[in-house]
């Protein structure tokens, strides 16, 4: 028995950085995403007692160093589903993974809609994202659709730390996020370790956990309101002070490198001139451009000229995780 599952990736308007307890994925603050319609991974998997150990492909690669523990979250799936069976996994994603595109989003939730499927758990949405959190935090809110949020929550066993959608993908279709790819290089320090290092060393952490609900607040009513100056002032200022905490844990995370600044500097720039957008960034060096459906032709067209940027991948609010009739392998 095989499932295959198609799920997009999700960039952070209001970024969750600090995990609060680390084996369950428990987070100190809640987040806000939007799920991207043109970040994608499709995953096949297969239980069978013909396989001797559990096999990942990602990308036509097999899985060496298992950094994400992808793994351990096949085995949580088996032990809740209660069977022994190993696995075969078939991932593949249309654009460049480990860079800081949250390739690790739209892996864990596709592999989690298709592993619990075919292993014979039926779960709720809900349910579904809180499954998928364990395997990797920020992935959770790539099992809905559109503007979506996950609650931290204040329980210990996690159960009411779920993400959901807060505007469905037609609510703003309008909206664009614009990926702007500026190396394809592997991150050096991995948002797990990066984000426990900041927790522990950044005398700023506090102060991020004191301005964030404001910002969740901002957010909540500017996707309401579609109010894109209110989200995009925003979500640069909240990217803005999680960068500021990288970049004082010691040691220092530094992901920018000049075309990210490049890209930065015009942003402003365009805005003063009238040209309204706004930038975002993650663990890794892309700058992901958000503006209005009216504005992105042009906005999309001087990106490229910038020559810091090797390619842009235009996404609007995408659908959330689905099962797909077609099979990998
Ligand atoms: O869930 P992780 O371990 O991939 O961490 C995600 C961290 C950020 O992308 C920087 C922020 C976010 O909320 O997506």
């Amino acid at each position: 028995m095989k499932a295959t599952s198609e799920a997009n990736a999700n960039i952070a308007l209001i970024k969750y950085w600090g995990k609060r307890e680390k084996k369950l994925i428990l987070p100190y603050n809640s987040s806000i995403s939007m799920t991207c319609d043109g970040l994608r991974t499709i995953t096949t998997v297969e239980f069978s007692d013909e396989y001797d150990k559990d096999v990942v492909l990602i990308n036509d690669e097999e899985l060496k160093k298992d950094e994400k523990d992808i793994l351990g979250h096949l085995e949580r799936i088996r032990s809740m589903a209660g069977i022994n069976e190993h696995a075969k996994v078939v991932s593949e994603t249309n654009f460049p993974v480990a860079a800081g595109l949250a390739s690790s989003a739209s892996g864990f939730a596709a592999l989690t809609l298709a592993a619990s499927t075919v292993a014979g758990l039926t779960l709720s949405e809900r349910e579904l994202t809180i499954l998928t959190r364990q395997g990797s935090g920020s992935a959770c809110r790539s099992i809905c659709e559109g503007f979506v949020e996950w609650y931290k929550g204040e329980k210990d066993d996690g159960s009411d730390s779920y993400a959901e959608t807060i505007a469905d993908k037609n609510h703003w279709s309008e909206f664009r996020m614009i990926a702007c790819i500026v190396s394809e290089a592997k991150k050096k320090v991995s948002s797990r370790a990066g984000m426990a290092q900041t927790v522990e060393t950044c005398p700023y952490y506090d102060g991020w956990l004191k301005s964030v609900d404001e910002d969740l607040k901002n957010i909540r009513e500017g996707i309401l309101n579609k109010d894109f100056s209110l989200v995009g002032l925003t979500a640069e200022q909240n990217c803005l002070k999680m960068h500021a905490m990288m970049m004082t844990t010691k040691p220092a995370i530094i992901y920018w490198i000049p075309a990210t600044l490049e890209i930065m500097h015009h942003v402003l720039a365009w805005r003063e001139e009238g040209l309204e957008c706004y930038f975002t960034i993650d663990g890794g060096p892309q700058v992901k451009v958000m503006c209005l459906e009216k504005d992105v032709n042009e906005i999309n067209k001087r990106l490229l000229e910038l020559e810091g940027v090797k390619k842009t991948i235009i996404c609007k609010p995408g659908d959330r995780a689905m099962l797909v009739e077609k099979h990998l392998f």
